[in-house]
């Protein structure tokens, strides 16, 4: 349980939305596991008063979450394509020859292994998933299995020396002891070297009604505000800011050595305070939930079968926050060949390959994975029946010509 604010330390935190009581949303369940009583655990919004951070109440032991990970960097092109054009863009500004790139939260090495060659610097990934820094060492990234702490980039200094650049994206959300995390980055970094991350914009998430981003995986919302306080905090600056519409809306930093913080965070908006609508923000959750399911009723009582497309965390959440069973949903496909097989945690529709729409030529397609919305509709074209989006199903991405 927070008792206090992870970015400044503040011991007021207000309880701002509540999603009840949820499964783990990347806890694909085996059908041997279906007997057994599945994990669950509160998911509660808390807000800092003093600096307007949002972080989850309760926090579960990373151990739970990261030891094996289902989500695979390298099978998203997409993915891998945005952070490898931020890979070269900041190893074209801060790191000279033969100096060394640090990605922590690694995950399969995708990004790593896509530098080129001749930029000739020397890569190192840290990620804590076994089963993805095996895949990542095979693909000839040298990879660290661990969690990074202050502890762990003493001894990654020691032995390669230190970083002219740190990437990390999607991965600070996920850290408890950021004070820790934020040691083990001043003390990597080279003192002329850069550390750029990459997370989800917690004004974004609300603004888009985006709370299947909400869960346990995730236990902080950043803004700039909070951010730049905490690095201030342990002597680092941030010099830049940047916005852009990876899942669903990220802010990219760059942070480095140095004390204050430059002119991109004292004009960003959250820097004076903010006031967010979290009533406006769960009524709008409501409404989206009221319209999903009364959507799936209408399609069963035409007598049609609908499946869901994609299996991300996000569906997770969703499903459970709607109360969608497989009386409403029957399965849900996924192209990742590790979800296949399993079961959605806690609602427990069936996963299978995409090619079972072919085969059972349901009447309607939900595509649950909504940022991945275009490349699926684009995969749907031979498909006849009607296909709609998880967000504001009656709209429709495609409506059946007849
Ligand atoms: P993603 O939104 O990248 O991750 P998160 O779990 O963090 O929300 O997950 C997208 C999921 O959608 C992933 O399981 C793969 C699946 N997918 C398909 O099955 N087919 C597709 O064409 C695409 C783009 C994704
Ligand atoms: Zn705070």
């Amino acid at each position: 349980m927070r008792k206090s604010c992870r970015c400044c330390g503040g011991g007021e935190l207000a309880e701002v939305f509540d999603l009840g009581v949820q499964p783990f949303a990347n806890g694909f369940l085996t059908p041997e596991q279906l007997d057994k009583p599945e994990p669950r655990s509160p998911l509660v919004l808390m807000e800092c008063v003093a600096c307007g951070m949002v972080q989850l109440r309760h926090v579960t032991p990373a151990v739970d979450l990261f030891a094996e990970y289902a989500f695979q960097t390298g099978s998203s092109t997409r993915m891998v394509r945005h952070f490898r054009s931020l890979l070269l863009e900041s190893i074209g500004r801060y790191v000279p020859r033969g100096k060394l790139v640090v990605e922590i939260g690694s995950n399969d090495g995708a990004a790593l292994a896509s530098i080129p060659d001749d930029r000739r610097c020397r890569r190192l990934g840290i990620d804590p998933a076994a089963n993805l820094t095996e895949i990542a060492r095979r693909s000839g990234v040298p990879t660290v299995t661990a969690f990074f702490t202050e502890e762990l980039a003493g001894q990654v200094a020691t032995i390669h020396g230190e970083a002219s650049l740190i990437v990390a994206c999607n991965v600070v959300a996920h850290i408890d002891d950021l004070d820790d995390f934020c040691r083990g980055v001043r003390r990597l970094l080279k003192h002329d070297g850069a550390f750029v991350m990459e997370v989800p914009d917690v004004d974004t998430l609300l603004a888009r009604t985006a709370f299947d981003t909400i869960y346990h995986e995730h236990l902080s919302y950043f803004s700039v505000g909070p951010l730049a306080t905490l690095f201030a905090r342990h002597g680092l600056r941030v010099e830049a800011v940047e916005w852009n519409e990876v899942h669903g809306g990220s802010l990219r930093l760059t942070v480095r050595h140095g004390t204050g913080h430059s002119g991109d965070v004292s004009r960003w908006r959250d820097w004076r305070g903010i006031v967010r609508d979290w009533n406006g923000f769960a009524a709008r959750c409501e409404r989206e939930r009221d319209e999903l399911c009364e959507w799936l009723d209408d399609a069963r009582a035409d007598g049609g079968t609908v499946v869901g497309y994609g299996a991300p965390a996000k569906a997770t959440v969703r499903l459970n926050y709607c109360g969608i069973g497989t009386d409403r949903l029957a399965c849900v496909v996924d192209s990742t060949p590790s979800k296949q097989g399993r079961l959605m945690p806690g609602t427990h529709q069936p996963i299978y390959g995409p090619e079972w729409i072919d085969r059972s030529k349901p009447s309607d397609v939900l595509v649950l994975a909504w940022n991945h919305e275009r490349e699926i509709v684009g995969k749907l074209a031979g498909y006849g029946g009607r296909v709609a989006s998880v967000v504001r199903p009656r709209r429709g991405l495609r409506k059946l010509d007849m």
